[in-house]
């Protein structure tokens, strides 16, 4: 494959809104060693993507200053020492940076196969929340089946894999949305019982079930110690993001007395080996689901890359189910 010099590829001109994305031409990267080189089909829009946007998630420093942490394609050239990808195979990956472009560079180890049956364009969406979800939900807050799972913001693309990951695994699934549609996208991908926070207390509906065993959440603020009280004994809550805020009176005799964990991660600044680590437990846990169909991204709309400032406005209103993709080719 003859690789060009340059590529087409979306920037963040200054810190701002969705209207500083700005198209532009970049050299193409070169991969290192234990890197691949991906021709981008598609790339996922995640709301990290809109923090790094604002200011306020500077991308680790190795990593591409363009946007974008997950995509699909195929591979154009392998780094020293890769032995796993060739040329033209189809991959999805987990980028660490650079995925508003036509190429981007990877960790060999942070790309899985696309899985059987499934198109570029869904396959672009899987890494970001799947890598999030399956870390955060199973390894680090040991789900297991039969307990009760509460996710907030289930319909938002982190959500949405969610609730079918942890249904698929035979818990029972709750979830917050700010919506009736919102609610309905929820239960018909497997909650039981979904809770629009704009009408009811989901710490109520909780207690009323017994608690939750495991919470979710990307809310913070007030959400925290709310959050607590809606727990069982034993119960963990799994912090992902503070979409209101990471300050909250708390009681912690609640935390000691009931048993509680309280912990959180963010994926993009683990190192290399932990990613690879997820990577390797979807691929063997996971992307059998995928492949049967078991489980799938919900899409809710596509963008040409040269509108990624677009993408980012639908984003930031809150008006789609599932998640947002970039054409990149
Ligand atoms: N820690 C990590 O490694 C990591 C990785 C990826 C993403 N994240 C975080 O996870 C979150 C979701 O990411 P995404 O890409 O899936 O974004 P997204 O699709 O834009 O989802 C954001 C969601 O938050 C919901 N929301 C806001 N306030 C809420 C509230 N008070 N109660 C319930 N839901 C509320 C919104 O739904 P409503 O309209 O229903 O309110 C929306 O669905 C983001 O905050 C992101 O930064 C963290």
């Amino acid at each position: 494959m003859t690789l060009p010099q340059t590529m087409r590829a979306v920037e963040i001109a200054r810190p701002g809104g969705p209207e500083v994305l700005t198209p532009c031409e970049k050299p193409v990267p070169q991969p290192g060693p234990g890197q691949i080189l991906i021709a981008l089909d598609y790339a996922g829009v995640n709301r990290p993507d809109a923090l790094q946007r604002a200011g306020n998630y500077a991308p680790p420093p190795s990593a591409s200053p363009l946007p974008g942490l997950e995509g699909a394609g195929r591979v154009a050239a392998v780094g020293e020492g890769v032995s796993r990808w060739a040329v033209g195979d189809e991959v999805c990956a987990l980028l660490p940076g650079g995925g508003y472009a036509e190429y981007a560079v990877t960790n060999a180890a942070h790309a899985l196969p696309v899985p059987t049956g499934m198109v570029l364009r869904e396959a672009a969406c899987l890494p970001e929340t799947f890598f999030t979800v399956f870390s955060n939900v199973f390894q680090r807050g040991g789900l297991l089946a039969g307990e009760r799972f509460l996710v907030h913001g289930g319909s938002s693309g982190i959500g949405t894999t969610a609730i079918q990951l942890a249904r698929a695994f035979g818990a029972r699934v709750f979830a917050t949305a700010g919506s009736a549609e919102k609610c309905a996208a929820c239960t018909r991908l497997g909650a039981e019982r979904a809770i629009n926070y704009r009408e009811e207390d989901f710490v109520e509906v909780m207690r009323a079930e017994g608690g939750a065993d495991l919470i979710l959440d990307m809310v913070g603020g007030d959400y925290i110690p709310r959050n607590v009280k809606a727990l069982a004994d034993d119960g963990r809550l799994v912090q992902i993001a503070f979409l209101a805020g990471p300050q909250a009176e708390l009681n912690f005799a609640q935390v000691m007395v009931r048993r509680l964990t309280i912990t959180g991660s963010t994926l993009r600044p683990q190192s290399d080996l932990a990613k690879a680590r997820i990577a390797e437990a979807l691929e063997a846990q996971v992307w059998p689901l995928l492949s049967s169909g078991a489980v799938a991204p919900v899409m809710d709309s596509e963008f040409p890359l040269d509108q990624a400032s677009k993408a980012h406005t639908r984003m930031e209103g809150s008006g789609h189910v599932g998640k947002i993709v970039l054409k990149v080719r």
